[in-house]
């Protein structure tokens, strides 16, 4: 029997070995849009990348997974800006080869106006001050020199010349509040506040501002769901002879004398099996990347407790999949996005939950977004027919699931199951007033906690977003502290953590890292290309 084991983990290891190719270029931890994205922008100049990913799976929040004939998205619901020829859609579609094919909805109307007569002012105010000006200045203080980039910000010069960072530190709540008075209207401003995770008052203006222009021209979602974003990616990294390898938990980064980055190992059964390469790329985030994956001594050194001194960890997420029985139109389903919530002070109501004990507090989430994405699918139908799924999104300290951290997924026991059953019939109640024909009609349902992004995603503290994107995190002095290059030499940043959370914000941390590595401004590039398509684009026409 003993024996038996042996040979099976021997396998497991020779056939990770035999899949690894020799020569690498570099190795990037993590296979989340950040690390592919990192992968696939090396891969294009010729080079020979490894990409691994501690889950079953690639794809990071961007995979996606099936249960009982149902497939749901974990952490895309819609995603802003696309539009053809724009910077945004080139990155993407260089990434993917333009394979990946993208359905817009729902363009974001103008109706704030009809809804709140009287309050045009502010309006207006709240939409003038929220056109992100100088938000370019954060990829390029990442790519410049770092004495250069540091002189810019401690000599000042940097908030005279961005608006963008005179707003990062201001809060959301303080700006909205002194726009108008009427307390509806705020909380409208504010909502949106879910998809980066800090409520109002911690909020940044500047990443709320990025996160409405963003959406402002529409919002899209990618035809045939999440997962095919990292398909598309994944044959553009193979054919430059690299490889995404899945099952592959990278344990360690392996440093040598000189405290260089040379490779890392990787558990394979109960050993260690050491692969290697003149560069190492981080896509795991700040935490797991410092505190996980440098020894003690190295994690001690100054210049890494000084950037984890900038970084929190993010708010822990919840996410709930139902798998319905019955066709969209059936069961009354549209392509869009509900957040849902009882009352206007956002700040009052999320701190109340917080503070509660977790039992009664999941008896009443506070604010739940609510996505539809087997009907914003045009595959859908035919991939899956009278099948639909709903998903929701909200937030949950780490703290009150971290007791069962440890134990297997899946098998948590009695307690964990009975307070994800509280969870599940709160929200559920919610969900049938705004579709009241589902009832009856669920064929599945599970929750995600904190802990189960520990599990996937590998969140340190469950986070849903990554490292926390406050106030903080939008100051000029963050931005030059946290670039691709860390105090490791031949150790990269790159992904959510780098830039800032969500698809277009992964891939800005890929960008502005592929930038560094490649000693060219990457940007530039697809700057030149936007231009090239609307040329061409006219000329055809
Ligand atoms: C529920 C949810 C909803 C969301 N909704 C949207 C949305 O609608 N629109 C949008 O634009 N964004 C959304 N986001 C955010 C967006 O999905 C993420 O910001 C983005 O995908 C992050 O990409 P990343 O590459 O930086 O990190 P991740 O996707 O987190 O990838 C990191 C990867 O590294 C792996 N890893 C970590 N440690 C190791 C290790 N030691 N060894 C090997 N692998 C390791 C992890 O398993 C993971 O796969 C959502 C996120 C969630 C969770
Ligand atoms: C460490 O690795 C770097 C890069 O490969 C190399 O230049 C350096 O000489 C190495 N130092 C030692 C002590 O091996």
């Amino acid at each position: 029997r003993t024996d038996l084991i042996i040979t099976e983990i021997d396998s497991a290891q020779n056939q990770f070995i035999n899949r690894v190719p020799r020569d690498l270029d570099a190795i990037v931890i993590g296979s989340g849009v950040g690390g592919l994205g990192i992968a696939v922008l090396l891969a294009k100049v010729g080079k020979k990348v490894l990409v691994l990913e501690q889950h079953d799976r690639a794809g990071g929040c961007c995979h996606t997974f099936s249960e009982k004939g149902f497939e749901f998205d974990v952490g895309i619901h819609y995603i802003g800006d696309l539009v053809e020829n724009k910077p945004q859609r080139c990155i993407s579609d260089q990434l993917t080869n333009g394979q990946l094919q993208w359905d817009c909805k729902n363009r974001y109307a103008q109706e704030l106006k009809k809804c709140f007569p009287g309050e045009e002012k502010a309006i207006d105010d709240f939409i003038r001050l929220t056109k992100v000006r100088g938000v370019w200045l954060m990829p390029v203080l990442k790519i410049i020199l770092s004495p250069i980039a540091k002189f810019l910000v401690y000599s000042g010069l940097i908030s005279r010349l961005s608006y963008f960072f005179c707003y990062g530190s201001r809060s959301l709540a303080e700006v909205v509040n002194s726009l108008t008075q009427n307390e509806d209207l705020r909380a409208v401003f504010c909502y949106i506040f879910g998809t980066y995770g800090n409520i109002p008052k911690e909020a940044s203006f500047s990443m709320h501002s990025l996160l409405l222009c963003h959406y402002m021209p529409g919002a899209w979602y990618p035809k045939g769901g999440a997962s095919e974003i990292a398909f598309h990616m994944i044959p553009i990294i193979e054919k430059a002879g690299g490889a995404v390898l899945v099952r592959a938990p990278v344990n360690r980064i392996l440093l040598n004398d000189s405290k260089e980055a040379i490779g890392v190992s990787v558990m394979k059964g109960h050993e260690e099996v050491h692969v290697h390469a003149p560069i190492v790329i981080s896509d795991a985030g700040v935490f797991n990347t410092y505190q996980q994956l440098l020894p003690k001594e190295v994690q001690a050194m100054p210049a890494i407790q000084k950037q984890l001194s900038f970084v929190k960890h993010g708010e822990g997420g919840l996410s709930v999949f139902l798998g319905l029985d019955g066709t969209k139109e059936e069961l009354g389903l549209e392509a869009k996005n509900y957040w849902v919530f009882p009352e206007n002070n956002l700040d009052a109501l999320m701190e109340g939950y917080r503070k509660e004990e977790r039992e009664e507090a999941v008896k009443s989430v506070p604010l739940i977004f609510i996505a539809l994405p087997s009907a914003k699918d045009p595959t859908w139908e035919q991939r899956k027919p009278v099948k639909s799924t709903l998903s929701l999104v909200s937030f949950a300290p780490y703290s009150w699931f971290e007791e069962w951290k440890d134990d297997k997924v899946k098998n948590r026991g009695a307690d964990y199951k009975e307070l994800k059953e509280t969870l599940l019939n709160s929200l559920l109640e919610m969900v049938y007033q705004v579709f009241p024909k589902i009832k009856d009609r669920i064929k599945y349902m599970d929750a995600g906690t904190p802990v189960t992004n520990q599990h996937y995603i590998a969140a340190p503290k469950g986070e849903i977003y990554g490292a926390d994107q406050g106030t903080a995190r939008f100051s000029a002095e963050f931005c030059v502290s946290i670039r691709p290059q860390t105090p490791i030499k031949n150790l990269y940043l790159t992904g959510q953590d780098l830039f800032s959370c969500g698809y277009a914000g992964a891939l800005a941390g890929a960008m502005v890292c592929g930038s560094v590595i490649l000693k060219r401004n990457l940007y530039v590039d697809v700057l030149a290309l936007c231009m090239k398509l609307k040329y061409g684009s006219k000329k055809a026409q």
